[in-house]
């Protein structure tokens, strides 16, 4: 048994880790602003300690880290047109919450901290599929932050020793995801609208392409990433490999709820990348890490969560 703490933990990504670690017998607290995470996504946890703050206070980054030997930093403002919106608010949640946690995790004797990177940093480079050894372009505050703080990890690995990896994620998705927001992630949106037989908006013309991954992948890959031997001072992307167009993706989900609505199309949105697909080799040679979860296994299980379960938390 180990201790670990899960900076939004009580956001969608975040409290899937959080399942995974108290099945496997672990000791977890949580610490969350409550910004985007939700006290109900942890409600079925009675184990998990809470703690309720902001991290970019450096007293509260201090309590959380203490007597934790991991730290899996999920906590983020994670929307890239609500970064153009407001660079501010999410720079000091993304970035400066990111720093204090590794001093305090450095000053605590933390073993490992395990970043959520984003595949945002690569923005749109024209090769396909992308590789960990790319140039970053960050196309958006909320990129270029994600990017600040995987430098941060990895400054902080060669400076001070202490042990980071960052797993850079590609469009997760999964149930839990709050579709009821507008910077909400595409699927919890499209799934929610075809459900209520309502027209899901396209930005652009649909033709941009994305390596949607289902969550269970990334649960995996982050616990991979705390005790795998090499992993420390990498940047791995942690992905399906696959891609799938946003007119395809929309195809797939309307059959699969049976729904008739057409999608209606408007402009592309600010910051917004054309193409992003992983290449997963780092991964599989570093973490022994293999997708569990098929994208299309990983839709249906999603759709039947908003179906019942979604329908429910947001009645
Ligand atoms: C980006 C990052 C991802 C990051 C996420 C955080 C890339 C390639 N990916 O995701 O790593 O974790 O931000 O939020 O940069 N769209 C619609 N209709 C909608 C909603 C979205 O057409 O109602 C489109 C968007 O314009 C975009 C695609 O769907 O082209 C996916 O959007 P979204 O789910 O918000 O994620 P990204 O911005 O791609």
């Amino acid at each position: 048994m180990s201790v670990f703490l899960v900076t939004g933990g009580a956001g969608f990504i975040g409290s899937h880790l959080c399942d995974e670690l108290v099945r496997r017998g672990h000791r977890v607290r949580v610490a969350d602003n409550l910004i985007t995470g939700k006290r109900t996504n942890l409600q079925h946890l009675s184990q998990v300690e809470f703690l309720e703050g902001d991290l970019a206070d450096l007293a509260f980054a201090q309590r959380a880290v203490e007597s934790c030997e991991f730290v899996l930093h999920q906590a983020a403002i994670p929307s890239v047109p609500r970064s153009v919106k407001d660079p501010i608010a999410s720079n000091h949640a993304n970035v400066n919450a990111t720093l204090n946690l590794l001093v305090a995790s450095r000053d605590a004797g933390v073993k490992r901290v395990v970043f959520a990177g984003s595949s945002s940093a690569y923005g749109d480079t024209p090769t396909l599929p992308k590789h960990e050894e790319m140039p970053t372009n960050p196309l958006s505050p909320y990129a270029l932050q994600k990017v600040v703080g995987e430098q941060y990890m990895q400054l902080f690995t060669r400076l001070y020793g202490l042990e980071t990896v960052t797993t850079r994620y590609f469009n997760v998705f999964g149930p839990r995801q709050d579709p009821s927001s507008p910077y909400s992630g595409v699927i919890s949106v499209f799934a929610t609208a075809l459900l209520e037989n309502r027209s899901p908006d396209i930005y652009g013309d649909g033709e941009q392409t994305r390596d949607f991954t289902y969550v269970v992948n990334v649960v995996d890959g982050v616990l991979r990433a705390c005790d795998a031997p090499q992993a420390s001072g990498e940047i791995i992307n942690v992905a399906t490999g696959g891609r799938i167009s946003l007119n395809e993706l929309f195809r797939t989900m309307r059959e699969l709820i049976g729904a008739t609505a057409e999608p209606t199309y408007g402009p592309s949105r600010p910051g917004d990348v054309r193409d992003s697909q992983a290449d997963i080799a780092k991964a599989q040679r570093l973490l022994r890490y293999q997708p569990i979860v098929s994208f299309e296994e990983g839709l249906r299980r999603t759709v039947e969560w908003y179906r019942t379960a979604g329908a429910a938390a947001t009645a």
